[in-house]
């Protein structure tokens, strides 16, 4: 594994961010800031719930298609895997890839990253693996590798939990950061029943609901702010309209919560939004991307459309 770069978003911008979000008529805090180290772990126990279909259907169709997708890759490309975790879905991947010129995977988790890539890279010892922990929707240099091409390998629907124009904004960026030419390996999530979306983000061992309360956790450490997590219900429902699941915290009674110097007043039923997650259809996320310098090339699904891949190349 080559030598690291990391640079976290700083904690500073961590207080503006909630300091600013939950100063707003309607409570809100960036889905960016669930992910400490306790936070990626406990996504990683939702990715085996058995009412969470986007992983294993999306895993499903890259076991089926990787080789397909390898080939839409070429050899010797430079993969950066946008928000890429535990690393776990690149391995079907880098299994088919003709001789990878590297693999840079970048998160905001610093630590879980940095764990992640070591075990990676002794498991493909030939791999030149460079983590870069930053914020991939802000500006950010790649390493310096000579490769024949440039792939963002993006999965898990992240791009979901962004709204449209800042999704928009990020498309544009991945384009300019392959280059012409360059391609985009995206998966997203697929509009469907609204029963199965609020199953998805509602399960009955309550690990999403600990993943949305670990938000909490992580400002009363960070922050030296005082909530009590457990004053805070897990809501998450599907808004048919906005074509997105919401996920909310909602105050379970009349509190005031300090962070820092700042103190902040819940009336009982009062919500902070904390994420949501957009579900697309191909043909109208197709024209959005076209919009965004991206040509949506090919499409993998799974056989009830739960879930696609899509290979895009930036024009
Ligand atoms: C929904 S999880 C998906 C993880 C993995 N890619 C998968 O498909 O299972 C989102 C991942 O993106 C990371 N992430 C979210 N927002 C980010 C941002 N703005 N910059 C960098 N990483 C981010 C999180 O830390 C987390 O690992």
């Amino acid at each position: 594994m080559t030598s690291t770069e990391p640079s976290a978003p700083p904690a500073d911008r961590f207080r503006a961010d909630v300091l600013a979000g939950l100063s707003r008529p309607r409570k809100q805090l960036p889905a960016k800031y669930f992910y400490d180290a306790a936070g990626s772990r406990l996504f990683d126990a939702i990715t085996e719930l058995p009412e969470y279909y986007p992983t294993r259907t999306e895993l499903g169709i890259l076991r089926a298609r990787a080789g397909e997708m390898a080939a839409r890759c070429g050899p010797r490309c430079l993969l950066v895997e946008l928000g890429a975790g535990s690393l776990t879905k690149v391995r079907l991947l880098l299994d088919h890839l003709g001789r990878p010129a590297g693999y840079v995977p970048v998160d905001v988790s610093g630590d879980h990253l940095r764990g992640a890539a070591a075990a990676l890279a002794g498991d493909y010892p030939a791999l030149t693996v460079i983590p870069v922990v930053t914020d991939f929707a802000r500006p950010f240099r790649l390493p310096d590798v000579t490769a024949a091409r440039r792939v963002a390998f993006f999965p898990g629907s992240t791009i979901g939990n962004f709204d449209p124009p800042e999704a928009d904004a990020l498309l544009r960026r991945v384009a300019r950061l392959v280059g012409p030419g360059g391609g985009l390996l995206l998966g997203i999530d697929l509009r469907k029943d609204a029963a199965v979306l609020e199953r998805a983000y509602n399960d009955a061992a309550g690990v999403t609901a600990a993943f949305n309360r670990n938000l909490l956790v992580r400002i009363n450490r960070e922050l030296g702010a005082d909530f009590d997590p457990a004053a805070f219900r897990h809501v998450a429902f599907y808004d048919r309209a906005c074509s997105r699941v919401e996920m909310h915290l909602v105050s379970t009674t009349a509190q005031r919560a300090r962070v820092g110097d700042a103190a902040f007043a819940f009336r009982p039923g009062e919500s902070i939004h904390t994420e949501n997650s957009y579900k697309y259809d191909v043909a109208e996320f197709a024209t959005r991307a076209a919009a965004c310098r991206l040509r949506l090339d090919e499409t993998w699904t799974d056989p009830h459309g739960d879930f696609a891949v899509l290979y895009l190349t930036a024009v």
